[in-house]
């Protein structure tokens, strides 16, 4: 223990002789993990006693155990490149996978459980009933105000009428968007099908257990930044640093930054160049490198303990197309030496927050750049908010288990191998930005966040008439689950 205590020493904490005798291994690792020494904090057994109460679950387990995977964070999945030419055929196989995976997810539903293929439907006497899942290739709304769409699965396909006499399967039915699959319950005419329900993959089946920590961890959320832009908030942007190091905020909230572990950046880190005309004329750093390196200047100041993953969006130094890889090793240089941070695809998913019998919590990370489409597109989003509601976006493409569903909606690489953005495990967090406006929902067992920005409001999105609210940031409790947000600009 000696070691131990010399250690807490150089630390800077300067501690009782009564708390130095008896100091065990359990009690450094609360001191080590939950105090910050710069504070000259006097170790009185009163302190200890206090920390322990606090930490108590701490005490059940094993610590030195919990330390070895603390503050780790696993990537889950990470998109690699295959650079190859594109053929007609990869788009078939791209969709077949599509198929396949979402068809398995649907067929969990007993309404879905006796699917028949669609050729096989062409034999059938007319009102049976029959369940099917297909691609959508198209929809329609008749003069009479029916939805008609016409389904695909590898088999054939078939025109699907959906009646607005049931008002429930209708409203449904106008959330259908192009290229999703969809399941349909319905009865067999003359080369078509009357539907009575539709289903979505969706997550809600699965239970609305939501996952806790034992301890009270944090992950803070942000999202873009646009450093390089006239615009970018660097005042605020500092003073939220120094939040993260606990020199900034009211007792509760410097109490809270000690126990963030994880920041986690969801795209836009820089404004980029050349990304719409004119952009040169918004720009303080002009330089695509020298973005990265006045970015990397800022997290150098972050604590080096906060673990910090990063993916691109739409801004940054990398194709548009989905998924994105992770930032250029010479273009973001500066980024790729900081030792704790991470880099991710866009979209990734990585675990943070496991432990010794506690598998800890996925996060989806995915900028957002389909955002914009289905916000335009749909009426049950853009009439409730728009671009205000990240959360309903976000709750659609759950819904969807695809972040891009429709094939306009984002520039995606076909892959003939697999889908990359279909969600096919269902996240604890789903991470999003490019809004520029902060949301935070809970949507069956998935929370559901979306980052703020650093930027002012833009002329573009004063003409088109958002409402960006730069300097939120979303903060999660892992012991709790709760999101709160903390305001770095009113
Ligand atoms: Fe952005
Ligand atoms: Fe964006």
């Amino acid at each position: 223990m000696k070691e131990k205590i010399k250690s807490l020493m150089e630390k800077g904490f300067l501690l009782d002789p009564e708390v130095a005798e008896t100091l065990d291994e359990n009690t450094y690792n609360l001191i080590d993990r939950h105090l910050n020494s710069d504070e000259n904090v006097v170790l009185t057994k009163s302190v200890i006693e206090e920390l322990k109460q606090k930490y108590s679950s701490l005490q059940e387990l094993n610590i030195t155990l919990v330390e070895e995977n603390f503050g780790d964070v696993k990537i889950i999945k990470n998109y690699e490149d295959i650079p190859k030419k594109v053929e007609v055929l990869d788009f078939v196989e791209h969709y077949k996978i599509r198929y396949n995976v979402l068809k398995k997810i649907l067929q969990n539903r007993s309404e879905l459980a006796d699917v028949v293929s669609i050729n096989r439907l062409f034999n059938k006497p007319e009102r049976e009933r029959v369940s099917v899942i297909g691609l959508v290739l198209s929809k329609e709304i008749t003069k009479n105000n029916h939805i008609i769409l016409e389904l695909e699965d590898v088999t054939s396909s078939i025109k699907v009428l959906i009646s607005n006499n049931n008002k429930n399967v209708y409203d449904k039915a106008k959330e259908i968007v192009l290229d999703e699959v969809i399941g349909i319950t319905g009865s067999v005419g003359n080369k078509i099908i009357f539907a009575n329900d539709v289903f979505f993959p969706d997550i809600i089946l699965n239970g609305n257990n939501i996952k806790k920590s034992e301890f009270e961890d944090y992950v803070v959320f942000i999202s873009d930044i646009h450093v390089g832009s006239k615009l970018f908030l660097e005042e605020e942007f500092l003073k939220f640093i120094k939040w993260l190091n606990g020199e900034f905020g009211n007792a509760e909230q410097k109490q809270v930054a000690k126990s963030v572990k994880y920041l986690i950046i969801v795209g836009d880190i820089v404004d980029g160049v050349g990304v719409y005309p004119g952009q040169d004329e918004e720009l303080t750093i002009k330089e695509l490198s020298e973005q990265y390196e006045k970015l990397s200047e800022y997290l150098k100041k972050i604590r080096n303990d906060i673990k910090i993953v990063m993916c691109p969006g739409n801004h940054d130094a990398i194709r548009l197309s989905e998924p994105q890889p992770v930032f250029d090793k010479c273009l973001a240089k500066s980024i790729w030496e900081l030792p704790n941070v991470i880099l991710v695809t866009n979209p990734a998913v990585i675990n943070i927050g496991s432990y010794e019998n506690f598998s800890g919590f996925n996060i989806l990370l995915y900028h957002g750049y389909s955002f914009d489409y289905y916000i335009d597109k749909m009426d049950s989003i853009r009439n409730n908010g728009g671009y205000d509601r990240a959360d309903l976006v976000m709750k659609f493409l759950l819904q969807k288990r695809h972040l891009a569903p429709s094939h306009t909606s984002s520039l995606f690489i076909v892959d003939p191998n697999r889908d990359h953005l279909i969600i096919d495990e269902i996240p604890d967090i789903f991470a999003s930005g490019h809004l520029h406006k902060s949301s935070v929902s809970q949507y069956g067992k998935t929370t559901t966040i979306c980052g703020s920005c650093w930027q002012a409001t833009t002329k573009f999105q004063e003409k088109v008439g958002h409402h960006p609210e730069p300097c939120r940031v979303p903060y999660l409790n892992l012991k709790n689950r709760e999101v709160k947000i903390l305001k770095f600009m009113e």
